[in-house]
């Protein structure tokens, strides 16, 4: 079955409609030159999303690094895509993007997918691996992860496939200064100490800043 060039974005993170997924996705579009769409993954539309899929040349999967790993959501539905039977399997791409600085982080993630393919007739096509995804949108340095965007998607739409990687371009020290100010100023916004962050009692049933 012959297709014309056309991409479904698929947004894989657990808080899709406000994920930093959601934005990747929204700048790929706004390059993207060839007929694209978006959706998001439920736990109800797997069998629309997979009838769906089959209708495009190219599916991007959009989503965040957990656990040095895929979100769980995402294996859901790979799982629902493998059991699927599609008339015809569009090439997948993705848009990884962790919280760490080092793009790298998303190589295990990468080759799951590729692996993933392989498995399942799938064509792999483009990666871009963002590394400080979770920071790099409200910094100056917005506009070159843009670029690299732009770069992507100049590839997909030309069936130039390949891959890439982005960090922000500063030192590692700086990075994780930055992080630790960021962190320790949300935690004192919620009563919450460095002290506290750094134990494993996420769960805890007793209140983090007990007012007597
Ligand atoms: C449960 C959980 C696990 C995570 N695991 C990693 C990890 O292993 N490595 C990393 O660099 N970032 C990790 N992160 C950070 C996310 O990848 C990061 O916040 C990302 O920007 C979220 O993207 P989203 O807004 O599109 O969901 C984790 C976040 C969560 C909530």
């Amino acid at each position: 079955m012959k297709v014309k060039k056309q991409i479904l974005l698929i947004n894989g993170s657990p808080r899709a409609p406000h994920s930093h997924s959601k934005q990747f996705a929204s700048l790929f579009r706004k390059f993207c030159r060839v007929p694209s769409d978006y959706a998001c993954i439920t736990s109800t539309n797997h069998a629309a999303l997979c009838q769906r899929m089959e209708n495009y040349s190219d599916v991007v999967l959009v989503f965040p690094l957990y656990v040095d790993s895929l979100p769980v959501r995402l294996l859901e539905f790979l799982k629902s895509v493998e059991a699927y039977r599609l008339s015809h399997r569009p090439v997948v791409s993705v848009v990884i993007n962790c919280g760490f600085f080092e793009p790298k982080q998303n190589d295990v993630a990468v080759d799951m997918i590729r692996l993933f393919c392989a498995q399942n007739g799938f064509s792999f096509g483009s990666a871009l691996k963002i590394g400080s995804g979770e920071a790099v949108l409200a910094t100056p340095f917005r506009f070159l992860l843009a670029l690299q965007i732009y770069r992507l998607v100049s590839g997909i739409c030309r069936n130039h496939y390949a891959t890439l990687s982005f960090t922000m371009p500063i030192p590692l020290a700086t990075f994780i200064k930055a992080s630790f100010g960021y962190w320790e100023l949300l935690g004192k916004r919620n009563g919450i100490s460095r002290e506290q962050m750094e134990t494993m009692k996420i769960e805890d049933d007793t209140p983090v800043n007990p007012r007597t």
